[in-house]
């Protein structure tokens, strides 16, 4: 207001002076709002949303919230997830306003990846990848979300999960939270190369790796002496390999281009291709990402400590 005021004229009691400056200033401000934030919001929106596209195949969100199987519509839902403690079903995460998460606020989506918890302040069962979700950044998240909300919104009801008793109890979860769930973002480690620790960051946060190929214990809580040394409870019951650098069990004897090949095409050092879960992640996931991105996680993996582990499945 102050420079809209003449330096003669009293600086108390000047009401029409006073009421001018702000009427020019509201509407400068206005017109500068429309000129300047409207299209740069319209702008910053369509970033995220590819920013958002990139992180959600990275993420590998489409697989388990879409039923593929019975041709059900992208993101609606209902897609089975076996596991040993029941049948779980992807919910509708389209902007549907009733069946999706369409009313949902920015705090809300970031609570359910960082806290595994739904906006009522349910917790989630694990099969929803929150215990790795959560080390994603808030932006990360916020792009997803902006991605996610750009989407058709699809009017299918939820299916509910068929949990074994007790593990449907869902306030359960909280002590399962307590004992085997860490919230929070990935520090950057210090001494590490920028790709390492991008590498650590795509693996570790967004494309889970250790999800499937870390082994769990009879509570389904990660056995982090055994990271990312395989499984045979992997997804759907498939075994999933030792990916250590141990030279014996693990994949200590691939190079940093045989890994970065599986990553990109499928193909294993043998010539055969990857099959089960695995081509799928690589598909939706680790096939899309840039070379740059995938020569991070090789570095990552390939810089993990070995652990020997021979997975030998029981015999049929
Ligand atoms: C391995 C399968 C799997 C993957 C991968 C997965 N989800 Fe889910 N998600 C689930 C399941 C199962 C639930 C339901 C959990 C529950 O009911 O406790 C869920 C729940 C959710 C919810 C809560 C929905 C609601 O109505 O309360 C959101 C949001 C969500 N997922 C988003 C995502 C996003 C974003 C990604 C990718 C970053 C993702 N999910 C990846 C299986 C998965
Ligand atoms: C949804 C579960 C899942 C996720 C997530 C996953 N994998 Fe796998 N992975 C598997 C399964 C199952 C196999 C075995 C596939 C087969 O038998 O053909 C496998 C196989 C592999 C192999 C081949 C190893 C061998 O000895 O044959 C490598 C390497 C690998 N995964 C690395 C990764 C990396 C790196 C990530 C993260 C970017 C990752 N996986 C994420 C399930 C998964």
């Amino acid at each position: 207001m102050v420079t809209y005021r003449k330096t003669d004229e009293p600086t108390n009691g000047a009401p029409m002076t006073r009421a001018r400056s702000i009427q020019v200033l509201s509407s400068l401000i206005f017109f500068s709002l429309i000129l300047l934030s409207a299209p740069r919001t319209a702008m910053s929106d369509e970033a995220a949303i590819k920013r958002g596209e990139y992180i959600f195949n990275s993420s590998g969100c489409l697989g388990c919230h879409t039923d593929s199987k019975n041709k059900g519509p992208r993101l609606a839902g209902g897609r089975a997830i076996e596991t040993p403690f029941g049948t779980f079903f992807g919910p509708n995460i389209t902007p549907h306003k009733e069946h999706g998460i369409g009313t949902w606020s920015d705090a809300d989506f970031i609570r359910a990846l960082r806290d595994g918890k739904s906006p009522k302040g349910q917790h989630y069962f694990p099969v929803f990848p929150y215990t790795s979700f959560t080390k994603m950044t808030d932006e990360d998240m916020l792009d997803l979300k902006a991605y996610l909300f750009a989407q058709p919104a699809i009017e299918r009801p939820n299916k509910p999960h068929e949990i074994k008793f007790p593990f449907g109890w869902r306030f359960l979860m909280l002590g399962w939270k307590i004992l085997f769930f860490d919230s929070g973002t990935i520090e950057k480690i210090e001494g590490k190369s920028d790709s390492w620790n991008r590498g650590a960051y795509l693996a570790e946060a967004q494309a889970h790796c250790g999800e499937c190929h870390t082994p769990r214990n009879i509570f389904g809580g990660a056995r982090s002496a055994l990271k990312y040394a395989g499984t045979l409870d992997g997804p759907d019951g498939d075994l999933a390999p030792n990916i250590t650098p141990d030279k014996s069990t693990g994949i200590g004897k691939w190079s940093a281009d045989d890994l970065a090949k599986l990553l990109s095409t499928g193909e294993l050092p043998w010539g055969d291709e990857v099959s089960g879960s695995m081509a799928e992640v690589i598909e939706e996931g680790t096939g899309r990402m840039t070379e740059s991105d995938r020569r991070a996680i090789v570095e990552y993996v390939r810089d993990l400590p070995p652990v020997e582990q021979k997975l030998v499945p029981p015999k049929k």
